[in-house]
């Protein structure tokens, strides 16, 4: 959730400042409130700069102050969990001395009983995180070398980190460590980089070291030293998606960028003769993956949604009993777990700590863990035993809407791997396989209803609920529609499947609380066209999301947005769009910040 860089040259340089902030605004996305830097300057002192809220505040207090900074530099940005937003929560943190800095993300678990530990023995404190107690850990076990007094301190840690520290006492080097937080080296020529994240320092370099739990890395100016040797890896991230462009924002970039997130999903791994998919990343798991009789499928928040689809699918077409749950459930409940059953983790971002939580203990209880999540090298590509990237490119929007449809076709794509495995016919397959490739042309269609949903959000704007259903396969888009709507207007929304309301949300319904209804012509449209009819008796809106063609539910509902026809199992791609759009609009006209929602940070490593 929050950032962190490091800095430091081959010769010691000036550039530490600006490399550093640019790295670190890359990183503004996952944690926002404050930001601070510690640096040296001239005289061989460590400063440390501090500012709330946005990182253009710290540049803006940096500017003119006549520091001539000098390299190690380490920097972050916060998103606050122990401690109010304010410039002395936010880190840097340093001991009683001011000689020894500390950047962390993660949390300490035991930093009450540390901190009174450490006050009694005479430490003062000038913060209320439980980052502060780190330093100060670090200045009661320095003997002369930092790396050893980190070492030591961490023995006293039960929690998770990722950390950098520098210290006049030992100059010319980072230490950083890492338990369940992600960190990297970035490899340059004449400078390393530190991140807690690949897309800080992608400008820089593409030669990258990841740290293991459990590592300490000594980072010196011409080497770098950690205890088990590494290997350098290869980034291959395609670069043309950085940046805003000329939208206003990322979220509506990367709704915009969905039939080429898609098409890159998709791309190679189609076999349209054979009505199969292609996943060179489940290969070394294929004969093992033909014994599996049962998938538990685990993520949080939109990713689980992905999964709830994935559910759907695998029962119905790949004939394998499917269970999907929230991973931050999943871990403390005591599922029965056997070789014979996979657990799917989803996860755009790769780092979600339940997540993460969830893919190890089910390993620890025999099961085959596999991954599906957009960010190469995550902690989750590298602790499950085979998955399949969704290859959408980098999302910066909180919100997430293009990992979102690219998890439900990678979803598809397993689908039809196991089910061909088992006994998906090849005629389904293949019919499967032509709706799919035909995705990235129908989602630009989809999109055309973009100055539609702009004029429902105005008429809708003045309303403060919302209930969004579905049945079946719509169902999940029902929760996902609701989900995006809270998360970036900040009202309140239901996501329920569509035959519910009649036991209790019913009583909710009159003019005053609209329905967003997502009714394709599918298996269950009949069904849902009752649900509606049930609401409509009551005087509550209807905004319909229906297929095009269907001119009968113009009768019935309020507005209707057309989406094209598709087969069941794929019309989830395709009637999210307006619900992400919706969420936007709206959001907009009700002057929230959509990039940096309150509250919300994009990728939630602690528990
Ligand atoms: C999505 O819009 C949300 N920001 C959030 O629910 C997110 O999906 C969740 O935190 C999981 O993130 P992950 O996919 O990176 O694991």
């Amino acid at each position: 959730m929050c950032g962190i860089v490091g800095y430091i040259s081959k010769s010691g340089d000036r550039k530490s400042i600006n490399v550093g902030i640019e790295a670190l605004k890359r990183l503004e996305y996952r944690g926002y409130d404050s930001a601070g830097l510690a640096f040296w300057d001239e005289s061989r002192q460590v400063i440390c700069q501090k500012a709330t809220g946005r990182i253009s505040n710290l540049e803006k207090k940096m500017g003119g102050n006549g520091f001539l900074p000098l390299d190690p530099v380490i920097l972050h940005t916060r998103w606050a969990t122990h401690g109010n937003v304010s410039e002395a929560n936010a880190h840097p943190h340093c001991d009683c001395t001011g000689n020894i800095f500390v950047v962390h993300n993660g949390i300490i678990e035991n930093y009450v009983a540390l901190r009174e530990q450490l006050s009694q023995e005479g430490h003062k404190f000038r913060s209320e995180t439980d980052t502060e107690i780190i330093a100060h850990l670090i200045e009661k076990c320095f003997n002369g070398n930092l790396e050893e007094a980190v070492r030591k301190s961490l023995g006293y840690l039960v929690g998770t980190y990722g950390l950098a520290v520098i210290s006049s006492y030992d100059p010319d080097k980072i230490v950083a460590a890492r338990l369940s937080s992600p960190l990297l080296i970035g490899l340059a020529d004449d400078h390393f980089l530190l991140a807690s994240d690949a897309s800080a320092i992608i400008s820089h370099t593409r030669k990258v070291v990841y740290l293991e739990d459990g590592e300490i890395a000594v980072i010196n100016r011409d080497k770098f030293t950690i205890i088990r040797e590494k290997k350098t890896e290869e980034l291959d991230w395609p670069e043309y998606q950085s940046g805003k462009g000329s939208f206003s924002h990322y979220m509506l970039k990367e709704i915009m960028e969905q039939p080429g997130s898609v098409e890159q999903t998709i791309k190679g791994r189609l076999i349209p003769d054979e009505g199969n998919a292609k996943l060179g990343g489940l290969e070394t798991v294929e004969k093992k993956l033909r014994q599996i009789d049962n998938i538990y499928i685990v993520g949080c928040g939109t990713s689980r949604h992905a999964g709830l689809l994935g559910e759907y699918m695998l029962e119905e077409y790949a004939g394998i009993r499917t269970k999907t749950e929230a991973a931050s459930e999943f871990r403390y409940r005591k599922t029965l777990l056997d070789d014979s059953t996979a657990l799917v983790a989803i996860s755009q971002s790769g780092e979600t700590a339940d997540t993460l939580a969830a893919i190890r203990e089910a390993g620890k209880r025999g099961a085959l863990t596999l991954g599906i999540t957009n960010v190469v090298g995550s902690t989750q590509a590298r602790e499950t035993d085979a998955g399949v990237y969704t290859r959408c490119g980098p999302e910066i929007g909180v919100a997430s809407t293009k990992a979102f449809t690219s998890q439900v076709a990678t979803l598809i794509l397993l689908t039809l791997f196991l089910g061909r495995q088992r006994h998906l016919t090849i005629t389904t397959g293949q019919r499967i396989v032509k709706d799919l490739l035909r995705m990235p042309e129908m989602l630009e269609a989809a999109l055309q209803c973009d100055t539609q949903v702009k004029q429902l959000a105005e008429k809708y704007q003045a309303f403060d609920n919302f209930l969004y259903l579905g049945r079946k396969y719509s169902y999940p888009i029902a929760r996902e529609g609701a989900h995006k709507i809270k998360e970036t207007a900040y009202v309140h929304a239901e996501g329920c499947r569509g035959g519910e309301p009649k036991h209790c949300e019913l009583a909710l319904i009159s003019d005053k609380f609209p329905s967003i209804c997502i009714v394709p012509s599918d298996s269950v449209y009949e069904k849902m066209i009752s649900n509606i009819e049930e609401l409509k008796a009551r005087n509550g809106p209807v905004i319909a999301i229906a297929t095009e063609g269907n001119r009968e539910i113009q009768n019935l509902a309020d507005d209707v947005v057309y989406i094209p026809e598709a087969m069941e199992l794929l019309t989830p791609i395709l009637s999210i769009i307006p619900l992400q759009l919706f969420a936007y609009h709206f959001a907009v006209l009700r002057g929230a910040d959509i990039d940096k929602p309150r509250n919300l940070a994009k990728s939630v490593t602690v528990e």
